[in-house]
Protein backbone atom coordinates (compact mmCIF):
# COMPACT_ATOMS: atom_id res chain seq x y z
CA UNK A 1 0.00 0.00 0.00
CA UNK A 2 1.11 3.57 -0.38
CA UNK A 3 0.24 4.98 3.23
CA UNK A 4 0.46 8.82 3.74
CA UNK A 5 1.42 9.44 7.71
CA UNK A 6 1.27 13.06 8.95
CA UNK A 7 2.90 13.89 11.89
CA UNK A 8 5.43 10.52 11.68
CA UNK A 9 8.49 12.42 13.38
CA UNK A 10 6.26 12.94 16.13
CA UNK A 11 6.08 9.96 19.20
CA UNK A 12 3.01 8.34 18.07
CA UNK A 13 4.16 8.92 14.52
CA UNK A 14 7.32 7.07 14.84
CA UNK A 15 5.26 4.14 16.87
CA UNK A 16 2.95 4.11 13.36
CA UNK A 17 5.76 4.55 10.83
CA UNK A 18 7.79 1.26 12.59
CA UNK A 19 5.19 -0.65 12.58
CA UNK A 20 4.29 -0.02 8.92
CA UNK A 21 7.28 0.66 6.86
CA UNK A 22 9.34 -2.53 5.22
CA UNK A 23 5.60 -3.49 4.03
CA UNK A 24 4.45 -0.46 2.73
CA UNK A 25 5.53 2.49 0.94
CA UNK A 26 5.17 5.46 3.44
CA UNK A 27 5.33 9.29 2.28
CA UNK A 28 5.61 11.53 5.42
CA UNK A 29 4.02 14.87 6.42
CA UNK A 30 4.81 17.68 9.36
CA UNK A 31 5.02 21.32 9.22
CA UNK A 32 9.18 20.88 9.39
CA UNK A 33 9.80 17.42 8.77
CA UNK A 34 8.69 14.51 6.35
CA UNK A 35 8.33 14.22 2.98
CA UNK A 36 5.74 17.26 2.19
CA UNK A 37 5.57 20.02 4.23
CA UNK A 38 1.74 20.59 5.61
CA UNK A 39 0.11 22.76 8.50
CA UNK A 40 -3.19 20.80 9.51
CA UNK A 41 -3.80 23.84 11.50
CA UNK A 42 -4.11 25.60 7.57
CA UNK A 43 -6.63 23.56 5.33
CA UNK A 44 -5.07 25.52 2.53
CA UNK A 45 -1.91 23.46 2.79
CA UNK A 46 -3.95 19.77 2.80
CA UNK A 47 -5.26 19.99 -0.76
CA UNK A 48 -1.40 20.72 -2.19
CA UNK A 49 -0.30 17.70 0.34
CA UNK A 50 -2.40 15.26 -1.31
CA UNK A 51 -1.40 16.53 -4.92
CA UNK A 52 1.95 16.04 -4.21
CA UNK A 53 1.53 12.47 -2.31
CA UNK A 54 -0.23 11.35 -5.44
CA UNK A 55 -2.52 8.09 -4.92
CA UNK A 56 -3.04 6.90 -1.71
CA UNK A 57 -4.36 4.27 -0.11
CA UNK A 58 -4.12 4.88 3.45
CA UNK A 59 -3.96 8.46 5.00
CA UNK A 60 -2.72 7.94 9.02
CA UNK A 61 -2.98 11.34 11.38
CA UNK A 62 -0.76 11.39 14.08
CA UNK A 63 -0.42 14.98 14.71
CA UNK A 64 -2.65 17.35 16.74
CA UNK A 65 -2.00 19.74 19.73
CA UNK A 66 -4.55 20.72 22.41
CA UNK A 67 -4.52 22.93 25.48
CA UNK A 68 -3.25 21.28 28.75
CA UNK A 69 -4.09 23.61 32.15
CA UNK A 70 -6.34 23.84 34.78
CA UNK A 71 -9.98 24.18 34.57
CA UNK A 72 -10.22 26.99 36.65
CA UNK A 73 -7.62 29.24 34.63
CA UNK A 74 -9.03 27.91 31.36
CA UNK A 75 -10.07 30.77 28.90
CA UNK A 76 -12.38 30.31 25.37
CA UNK A 77 -9.23 30.89 23.75
CA UNK A 78 -6.94 28.23 25.55
CA UNK A 79 -9.85 25.57 24.82
CA UNK A 80 -9.80 26.49 21.07
CA UNK A 81 -6.48 25.24 20.84
CA UNK A 82 -7.18 21.88 20.89
CA UNK A 83 -10.55 22.46 18.61
CA UNK A 84 -8.84 24.09 15.44
CA UNK A 85 -5.29 22.13 15.91
CA UNK A 86 -6.12 18.68 17.00
CA UNK A 87 -9.71 18.40 16.16
CA UNK A 88 -10.04 20.17 13.13
CA UNK A 89 -6.59 19.25 11.49
CA UNK A 90 -7.60 16.30 11.75
CA UNK A 91 -11.13 16.48 10.48
CA UNK A 92 -9.90 18.67 7.42
CA UNK A 93 -7.63 15.88 6.49
CA UNK A 94 -10.62 13.79 6.09
CA UNK A 95 -12.69 15.95 4.50
CA UNK A 96 -10.39 17.04 1.96
CA UNK A 97 -8.74 14.00 1.55
CA UNK A 98 -12.03 12.46 0.69
CA UNK A 99 -11.49 13.55 -2.54
CA UNK A 100 -7.79 12.26 -3.01
CA UNK A 101 -6.99 8.38 -1.69
CA UNK A 102 -8.11 5.47 -3.33
CA UNK A 103 -11.02 3.42 -3.47
CA UNK A 104 -11.20 0.85 -0.69
CA UNK A 105 -8.92 3.27 1.00
CA UNK A 106 -8.87 4.01 5.11
CA UNK A 107 -8.72 6.99 7.34
CA UNK A 108 -6.75 6.59 10.46
CA UNK A 109 -7.09 9.36 13.29
CA UNK A 110 -5.28 9.66 16.65
CA UNK A 111 -7.46 10.16 19.87
CA UNK A 112 -5.79 9.13 22.71
CA UNK A 113 -6.14 7.98 26.48
CA UNK A 114 -7.74 10.87 28.33
CA UNK A 115 -11.62 11.04 27.04
CA UNK A 116 -11.89 7.65 28.66
CA UNK A 117 -9.40 7.72 32.19
CA UNK A 118 -9.25 11.55 32.69
CA UNK A 119 -6.16 13.81 34.43
CA UNK A 120 -6.22 16.94 35.90
CA UNK A 121 -5.61 19.29 32.86
CA UNK A 122 -6.55 17.46 30.60
CA UNK A 123 -10.13 19.01 29.49
CA UNK A 124 -9.28 20.13 26.44
CA UNK A 125 -7.92 17.25 25.18
CA UNK A 126 -10.61 14.83 26.37
CA UNK A 127 -13.07 16.69 24.88
CA UNK A 128 -11.09 16.74 21.67
CA UNK A 129 -10.42 13.11 21.58
CA UNK A 130 -14.61 12.78 22.25
CA UNK A 131 -15.07 14.41 19.34
CA UNK A 132 -12.83 12.72 16.97
CA UNK A 133 -13.95 9.47 18.22
CA UNK A 134 -17.62 10.49 17.28
CA UNK A 135 -16.60 12.07 14.35
CA UNK A 136 -15.06 8.56 13.47
CA UNK A 137 -18.36 6.55 14.25
CA UNK A 138 -20.64 8.86 12.16
CA UNK A 139 -18.38 9.34 9.37
CA UNK A 140 -18.16 5.52 8.73
CA UNK A 141 -21.40 5.59 7.88
CA UNK A 142 -21.30 7.32 4.96
CA UNK A 143 -17.56 6.53 3.35
CA UNK A 144 -18.25 6.70 0.30
CA UNK A 145 -16.01 3.73 -2.24
CA UNK A 146 -15.55 0.61 0.00
CA UNK A 147 -13.48 3.82 2.14
CA UNK A 148 -12.85 2.61 5.57
CA UNK A 149 -12.27 5.16 9.24
CA UNK A 150 -11.09 4.79 12.48
CA UNK A 151 -9.34 6.25 15.19
CA UNK A 152 -5.97 4.77 18.03
CA UNK A 153 -6.39 5.81 21.09
CA UNK A 154 -3.01 5.37 22.83
CA UNK A 155 -2.07 5.18 26.34
CA UNK A 156 0.63 7.27 27.24
CA UNK A 157 3.46 6.47 24.92
CA UNK A 158 6.63 4.65 27.06
CA UNK A 159 8.28 6.95 24.81
CA UNK A 160 6.78 10.43 25.84
CA UNK A 161 6.64 9.30 29.97
CA UNK A 162 9.61 11.45 30.59
CA UNK A 163 7.78 14.41 28.51
CA UNK A 164 4.31 13.80 30.56
CA UNK A 165 6.16 13.52 33.94
CA UNK A 166 3.79 14.07 36.55
CA UNK A 167 0.57 14.76 34.65
CA UNK A 168 -0.33 11.10 34.00
CA UNK A 169 -0.44 9.72 37.55
CA UNK A 170 -1.03 5.91 37.98
CA UNK A 171 -1.21 5.60 34.31
CA UNK A 172 0.41 2.28 32.57
CA UNK A 173 2.35 3.57 29.42
CA UNK A 174 2.06 1.40 26.24
CA UNK A 175 5.05 0.39 23.96
CA UNK A 176 5.34 2.08 20.57
CA UNK A 177 5.42 -1.87 19.24
CA UNK A 178 2.20 -2.38 21.01
CA UNK A 179 0.56 1.76 20.19
CA UNK A 180 1.71 0.70 16.28
CA UNK A 181 0.10 -2.39 16.13
CA UNK A 182 -3.17 -0.71 16.35
CA UNK A 183 -2.36 1.23 13.21
CA UNK A 184 -1.33 -2.05 11.56
CA UNK A 185 -4.88 -3.06 12.44
CA UNK A 186 -6.85 -0.33 11.31
CA UNK A 187 -4.52 0.16 8.14
CA UNK A 188 -4.39 -3.53 7.03
CA UNK A 189 -7.29 -4.74 9.04
CA UNK A 190 -10.89 -4.82 8.01
CA UNK A 191 -12.54 -2.37 10.83
CA UNK A 192 -14.17 0.47 10.51
CA UNK A 193 -15.95 3.15 12.81
CA UNK A 194 -14.33 1.66 15.70
CA UNK A 195 -11.94 3.60 17.87
CA UNK A 196 -8.86 0.95 18.72
CA UNK A 197 -7.36 1.48 22.15
CA UNK A 198 -3.77 0.60 22.37
CA UNK A 199 -3.14 0.05 26.43
CA UNK A 200 -0.39 -1.67 28.13
N1 LIG B 1 2.66 10.96 23.09
C1 LIG B 1 1.72 10.27 23.75
O1 LIG B 1 1.97 9.63 24.79
C2 LIG B 1 0.33 10.23 23.21
C3 LIG B 1 -0.61 9.37 23.80
C4 LIG B 1 -1.91 9.35 23.34
C5 LIG B 1 -2.27 10.18 22.28
N2 LIG B 1 -1.36 11.01 21.74
C6 LIG B 1 -1.79 11.89 20.64
O2 LIG B 1 -1.03 11.60 19.50
C7 LIG B 1 -0.85 12.79 18.73
C8 LIG B 1 0.64 12.97 18.47
O3 LIG B 1 1.28 13.10 19.73
P1 LIG B 1 2.87 13.05 19.83
O4 LIG B 1 3.20 12.95 21.28
O5 LIG B 1 3.40 12.03 18.88
O6 LIG B 1 3.23 14.52 19.33
P2 LIG B 1 4.62 15.08 18.89
O7 LIG B 1 5.70 14.19 19.41
O8 LIG B 1 4.59 16.52 19.27
O9 LIG B 1 4.61 14.93 17.29
C9 LIG B 1 3.73 15.59 16.51
C10 LIG B 1 4.09 15.32 15.04
O10 LIG B 1 3.12 15.96 14.24
C11 LIG B 1 3.71 16.99 13.44
N3 LIG B 1 2.81 18.14 13.55
C12 LIG B 1 2.55 18.88 14.66
N4 LIG B 1 1.65 19.83 14.39
C13 LIG B 1 1.35 19.69 13.06
C14 LIG B 1 0.50 20.39 12.18
N5 LIG B 1 -0.23 21.43 12.59
N6 LIG B 1 0.42 19.99 10.90
C15 LIG B 1 1.15 18.93 10.46
N7 LIG B 1 1.98 18.23 11.25
C16 LIG B 1 2.08 18.61 12.53
C17 LIG B 1 5.09 17.24 14.04
O11 LIG B 1 6.06 17.57 13.08
P3 LIG B 1 6.41 19.10 12.74
O12 LIG B 1 6.86 19.71 14.04
O13 LIG B 1 7.45 19.00 11.68
O14 LIG B 1 5.13 19.66 12.26
C18 LIG B 1 5.43 15.87 14.62
O15 LIG B 1 5.95 15.03 13.61
C19 LIG B 1 -1.45 13.94 19.54
O16 LIG B 1 -2.70 14.27 19.05
C20 LIG B 1 -1.55 13.35 20.94
O17 LIG B 1 -2.62 13.91 21.68
C21 LIG B 1 -0.07 11.05 22.16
Amino acid sequence: MRILIVGAGGEGGKAALRALKGRHEIITAGRKSGDISVDLTDSASIEPMFRKSGSLDAVVATAGHSHFGPLSAMTEKDFRKGLDDKLMGQINLVLIGLKHIADAGSFTLTTGVLDRDPVRGGANAAAVNGAISAFVRSAALEMPRGIRINAVSPALLEDSVARFAGVFPGHIPVSSARAGQAYVKSVEGALTGQIIIADA
